[in-house]
């Protein structure tokens, strides 16, 4: 059934190279690890996803449990018509998108959770403490943030998703986070933070932080 939702995600969007992109990330994140994460998201309230891209992971999250109303910001103009337009073609009313940058969101409105899948080392370092700050302030108590990201270790794992990065946008710095640094910059933003280790068989050092606010 999810698999279904999956596809049927996918096929909303028009642009074959798209959709192709949209496979390989419901591959890379698939459905096992999706549910990883979406175990920690509430099952009712508005949720945000910074730097939703696609929108592919804020319309499954958003499909998967209908008492969400899933909010995905993303930088890029492109992106986030494509996402409007494959929610319309799915009927799917529990989203919207907003053209935006992370780095000048103001933590406008309460939400009750937020999540973050693979961006945090899209963004120059010095403005995602402020970012982590002003994400913490528009949670309730006990509101989760969900960073999903990449570690610096094990080497040639970081490498392999170097070279991924780069393969898809060659122009676009990165710039990762060892786990211990991004911990205690969630910490350091007032958070309390476990770590859920994604084992996977791709050579991807991903890292899930559940980061709650006290
Ligand atoms: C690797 S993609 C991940 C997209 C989506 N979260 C996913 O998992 O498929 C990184 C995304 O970050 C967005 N991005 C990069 N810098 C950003 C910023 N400063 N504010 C908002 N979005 C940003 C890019 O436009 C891109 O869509």
């Amino acid at each position: 059934m999810r698999a279904d939702i999956i596809r049927r995600i996918v096929e909303a969007y028009d642009d074959p190279i798209v959709r192709v992109y949209c496979w390989a990330r419901f591959w890379i994140l698939r459905q096992r690890f999706l549910h990883e994460i979406g175990q920690y998201l509430p099952e009712a309230g508005p949720v945000l996803d910074m730097g939703c891209g696609f929108g592919l992971f804020s319309l499954y999250y958003a499909v998967t449990a209908p008492g969400r109303f899933v909010r995905g910001v993303d930088l890029n103009e492109r992106r986030i018509a494509m996402a409007r337009r494959a929610a319309a073609r799915l009927r799917i009313e529990n989203v919207a998108y907003e053209e935006g940058d992370a780095r000048d969101f103001k933590g406008d409105g309460e939400v009750a959770a937020a999540y973050m899948l693979d961006i945090v080392h899209h963004i120059s370092p010095d403005t995602v403490p402020p970012l982590l700050g002003r994400l913490h302030a528009c949670l309730p108590p006990g509101g989760v943030l969900l960073v999903k990201d990449v570690d610096t270790r094990p080497a040639p794992k970081c490498w392999f998703t170097w070279a991924l990065d780069k393969l898809m946008a060659p122009a676009t710095p990165v710039r990762y986070w060892s786990a211990d640094e991004l911990g205690g910059a969630l910490r350091a933003a007032g958070f309390e933070v476990r770590r859920h280790a994604m084992r996977d068989f791709l050579p991807y050092p991903h890292v899930l932080y559940i980061a709650t606010k006290r």
